[in-house]
């Protein structure tokens, strides 16, 4: 009889931009390990992930009970992307109620595979007291971030300083990340803006950052070559290894199976777009679940039309509005402004998501205007597309300043979801990026070389492997010398 396959545990946290790329890793480690994998989440986020298991993957789906109504918040509420930002911290604070029914899901495991652990148990960045579990179970444990390794060594670094609070100034730097040089308040988010150090983020995070040191190891969703600085810094501040395995991104069609429809057709997409020159079109958009407020997209309409350039831009309504409502344009933007971008075949405006990858991919793109959310970046640099930062929440605005500052493929046009803008800075700001300016054309190779460095980290042939391979591959041999060594010793 064939020996079982190595079975490993994964645990996202309960958000959309969490379950994403968890369900990318798991895809990736399927198809390149063989190992069976089991995903654990509540029961409602199960019930949606049901739907976006390609049909031929063999990826488990198993529920921890949970009933949001038993901790203070609305029922039926199991994910962040249905509840205001104040309730989202309830949501993390309640999450770690899930430890002792997480613990006997592992025992139940083991029990079920005669005595023998999961290879390894993969959690999410807020998951820290799952490492806690796994030590006591001596079950391998390693964190996987969705997030670059510069943007969450300053968000671990702040949220456990708080060096904001030390300064009499609005700058501040990272006593323990110097590396990444300077940071202004408005760089932080609302949450760490705000921590005192005895708030419920600031509790959460103080009980969520330290548990790490209990994990084997950080899985980062990047690539070796071009993150290294935040990398070095968990290898340093954790003295526990950060495998760079990425980018592992989910490809169009498990997207849609994930939920989203898009609004617009692909043939249609590609026939607008071919009609382009290269290098021509600005492709807009915030992710998905993320708007600007009425004031920012008057604005950003004004830029855009004034700046002359071919776009996509990816509206919703703005903040106040029900987010998934029928977009208002006769309301939201400049009068005539869609009449007058339709009749020049100038813009297009895609209604709730559209084929980012597909858009990224296209020739005639030139340039990303983006709330650099990590998936977004990754997208936007596999493609070696260029980008405008609009940072709006968590991590976000250290991506801006990594990609600014470190890479040199991205220029900040806004910062945050509440700051006043004007549509003749935001105007500059494309053209500079887009125009064949020195910067332009400095960004753009810069942003191609990013893309031949992702290119070799996920080469896997003709005997050679890239470092985003490699250190897969270390992840899953450590895994595997802890778990037979332990059984040796049984
Ligand atoms: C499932 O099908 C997709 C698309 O054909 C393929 O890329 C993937 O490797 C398959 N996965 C498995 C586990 O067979
Ligand atoms: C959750 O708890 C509430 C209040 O105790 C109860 O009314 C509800 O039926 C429970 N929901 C589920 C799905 O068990
Ligand atoms: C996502 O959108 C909903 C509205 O549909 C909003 O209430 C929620 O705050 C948003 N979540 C995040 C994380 O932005
Ligand atoms: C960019 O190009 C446009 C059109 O050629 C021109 O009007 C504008 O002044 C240029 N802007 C910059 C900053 O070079």
């Amino acid at each position: 009889m064939a020996e079982p396959k190595e079975n490993i545990v994964m645990f996202p946290f309960m958000a959309q931009g969490h379950i994403i790329p968890f369900l990318a890793l798991a895809l990736h480690i399927e198809q390149t390990k063989g190992y069976t994998i089991t995903f654990v989440n509540t029961p409602l986020n199960i019930k949606k992930l049901k739907s976006s298991i390609p049909p031929n993957s063999s990826i488990k789906l198993l529920e921890v009970p949970f009933n949001s109504s038993d901790h203070g918040l609305p029922p039926n509420s199991e994910n962040t992307d249905i509840l205001p930002y104040p309730l989202i911290i309830r949501l993390l604070h309640a999450s770690t109620s899930l430890k002792p029914a997480f613990k006997t899901l592992i025992e139940d495991i083991v029990e079920e595979q005669g005595g023998k652990p999961p290879l390894c148990i993969i959690a999410d960045i807020f998951f820290g007291w799952t490492a806690t579990v796994a030590k006591e179970l001596g079950v391998f444990h390693a964190i996987f971030s969705g997030a670059g390794g510069f943007g969450l060594a300053c968000y671990y670094s702040v949220w456990l300083s708080l060096p904001h609070r030390e300064v009499d100034s609005d700058e501040f730097e990272l006593q323990d990340f110097k590396e990444a040089s300077r940071f202004h308040v408005s760089q932080l988010p609302l949450s760490i803006l705000t921590a005192d150090g005895s708030d419920s983020w600031s509790v959460f995070q103080r009980m969520n950052l330290p548990a790490w040191v209990d994990s084997n190891g950080i899985l980062f969703n990047t690539v070796e070559e071009f993150d290294q600085l935040g990398l070095m810094y968990f290898r340093k501040r954790l003295g526990r290894p950060a495998w760079a395995i990425g980018p592992v991104l989910l490809s169009v069609d498990n997207r849609a199976r994930a939920g989203k429809q898009a609004g617009i057709s692909a043939d249609f997409l590609k026939e607008w777009l071919d009609a382009k020159p290269v290098n021509s079109v600005l492709y807009v958009s915030f992710g998905s679940n993320n708007t600007i407020s009425t004031s920012q997209m008057m604005q950003l309409a004004m830029a855009l039309e004034g700046s002359g350039k071919n776009f996509i831009w990816v509206v919703r309504p703005p903040i106040g509005f029900d987010i998934n409502s029928e977009f208002k344009a006769k309301e939201w933007l400049p009068q005539g402004f869609e009449e007058r971008i339709k009749d020049s075949g100038r813009g297009l405006l895609v209604h709730n998501w559209a084929p980012q990858v597909d858009i990224l991919s296209h020739k005639s793109t030139c340039a990303f205007l983006s709330h650099c959310g990590w998936n977004s970046v990754l997208e936007a640099l596999d493609k070696g597309v260029p980008m405008l930062g609009w940072a709006m929440a968590g991590e976000q605005f250290f991506n801006v300043k990594f990609l600014e500052e470190e890479l040199g493929v991205c220029v900040e046009i806004v910062r945050g979801k509440t700051c006043e803008v004007r549509h003749e800075d935001m105007k500059a700001k494309i053209e500079l990026v887009m125009n064949e300016t020195e910067k332009g054309k400095e960004m753009r190779r810069k942003a191609s070389k990013v893309k031949g460095m992702i290119k070799n980290a996920i080469r896997d042939e003709d005997g050679f492997k890239g470092s985003s391979v490699k250190e897969l591959d270390d992840f899953f041999k450590a895994a595997t010398v802890m778990r037979d060594g332990a059984n040796h010793d049984a």
